[in-house]
């Protein structure tokens, strides 16, 4: 069976349009490959601003690399246009951000919502899978609470529902257990997990955290902007 996912010689320089000096250039990532299975658990990691949320944003097709390629079933998603590519993150990528980025003014079950909208899906369908995932993540009594009424473990339980509403077949996920507790963030875990062993979903995890990462299928480390050779890996 072919990969579901593909990076292929990645590259990303993020350069500062405001200046001319070279040396605001940031060279982030320099030929990063990997390959990812339907229904797989990957964990990356590496040390801060190594380039991991810059790689995950890649693959989610949320950004555009400086060269290389990211084949999504066998389709590089930096050749589609960005209408597709658009509706490709939409669809086919759940996204958990660092910093779960749940909006404001809105509540617990609308943000939950807004991708199957902007998806342009049935509202009333989409409501009601909304109110289905927010019992999944076991938060029904908390519906209509805005984000700044919930705890942090909650608004990152908001956050993985606010994931799954279209059903995505990949879930990417940075710092999902940011700076939760132990045993919050062991409940965030087991239910990601439950995820894939129920869907299939494919996952891909960065961490920090070397005891989450061993519970992943696979891990790869960046180091010094690629995947790194077993020999490669020091304490990250
Ligand atoms: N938009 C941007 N413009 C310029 N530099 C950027 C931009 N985004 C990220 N960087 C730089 O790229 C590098 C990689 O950033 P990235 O956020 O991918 O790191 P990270 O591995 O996720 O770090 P952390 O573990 O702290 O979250 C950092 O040095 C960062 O300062
Ligand atoms: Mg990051």
């Amino acid at each position: 069976m072919s990969d579901l996912i593909r990076v292929v010689d990645l590259y990303k320089t993020y350069v500062d349009a405001t200046s001319e000096d070279i040396t605001t250039q940031v060279e982030v990532l320099k030929g990063v490959d990997i390959e990812v299975r339907q229904g797989e658990i990957l964990a990356i990691i590496g040390k801060s601003g190594v380039g991991k949320s810059t790689l995950l944003h890649l693959i989610g097709g949320l950004d555009r690399p400086t060269s290389g390629s990211v084949f999504f079933k066998d389709q590089n998603i930096y050749a589609y246009s960005d209408r597709q590519l658009d509706r490709f993150r939409n669809l086919e990528i759940g996204f958990i951000f660092q910093f779960h980025h749940l909006l404001p003014e809105f509540t617990a079950l609308e943000n939950i919502a807004i991708g199957g909208l902007i998806a342009r899906k049935n509202v009333s369908e989409t409501y009601g899978a909304a109110g289905k995932i927010l019992n999944y993540v076991d938060l029904a009594d908390r519906s209509s609470h805005y984000p700044s009424e919930l705890s942090g473990g909650e608004r990152q339980r908001i956050a993985i529902a606010r994931a799954l509403i279209n059903q995505p077949k990949v879930i990417l996920a940075d710092e999902p257990t940011g700076n939760l507790d132990r045993k919050t963030s062991d409940d965030i875990l087991d239910l990601l997990w439950d995820l894939n062993d129920r869907l299939n979903q494919t996952l891909i995890l960065v961490t920090h955290d070397h005891g989450l990462a061993q519970r992943a299928d696979r891990m790869v480390h960046i180091v010094d902007g690629r995947i790194a050779n077993q020999n490669q890996i020091v304490d990250t």
